[in-house]
């Protein structure tokens, strides 16, 4: 926290989120509470209503569970497996019924769709580190996505154990105002 302000009036679910570095590999969520963090997913806004996300979630314990935690890399390995649920993220970057090859939103779009899941995961007293730390080539080889879909992210979700997961610096406001106009 670096401002009065932010101290003041920040929504406690944004002040207490963070990317914990470990999770408590006994706690366990339950379908019902993934499907509640797809629910906000679901909500997000998205360009004209796109919608162009996809999650795949694996409970530990869940069968496909092995098949995402064999591709996380050394530095996500050592606490992405003990986590309650991986959800892969993916998104789709085309645009139906118009000529454009390409959409320029759909990953701001999943981003955002992630952004809910992880407000509605604090809310729920769960916590979510998001993380690109795995073989995305092997992965996706794996779970073969439909024509059209990529693995952007994963996000690892349960009960923090340890501490924060990095640096949690930030810019101040004042930057954020200015530092697109900056000049070089
Ligand atoms: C798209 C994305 C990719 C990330 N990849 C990783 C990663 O590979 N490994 C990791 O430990 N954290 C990863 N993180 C977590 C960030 O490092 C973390 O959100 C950031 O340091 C701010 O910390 P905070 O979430 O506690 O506020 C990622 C976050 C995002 C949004």
């Amino acid at each position: 926290m670096d401002s009065p302000v932010e101290q003041q009036t920040l929504h406690p679910l944004l002040r207490a989120r963070y990317s914990p570095a470990g999770f408590d590999p006994d706690h366990e969520v339950t379908v019902d509470e993934i499907d509640l963090l797809l629910e906000a997913a679901r909500w997000a806004p998205s360009a004209g209503n796109s919608q162009p996300w996809a999650f795949v979630p694996a409970r530990r314990g869940d069968p496909i569970h092995p098949t995402i935690t064999r591709h996380l890399a050394r530095s996500s390995r050592a606490w992405a497996a003990d986590a309650s649920a991986l959800i892969v993220n993916l998104t789709r970057r085309f645009v139906d019924d118009t000529d454009l090859p390409y959409s320029d939103f759909a990953d701001y779009d999943l981003g955002q769709a992630v952004a809910h899941l992880t407000i509605q995961a604090q809310a729920m007293d769960l916590a979510c580190h998001q993380f690109r730390a795995f073989d995305l080539a092997a992965l996706s080889a794996d779970l073969a996505p439909a024509p059209g879909w990529h693995i952007v992210s994963m996000t690892a979700i349960g009960r923090p154990a340890g501490p924060l997961a990095t640096e949690r610096g930030r810019r101040s406001v004042a930057d954020l105002r200015r530092d697109a106009f900056a000049p070089n």
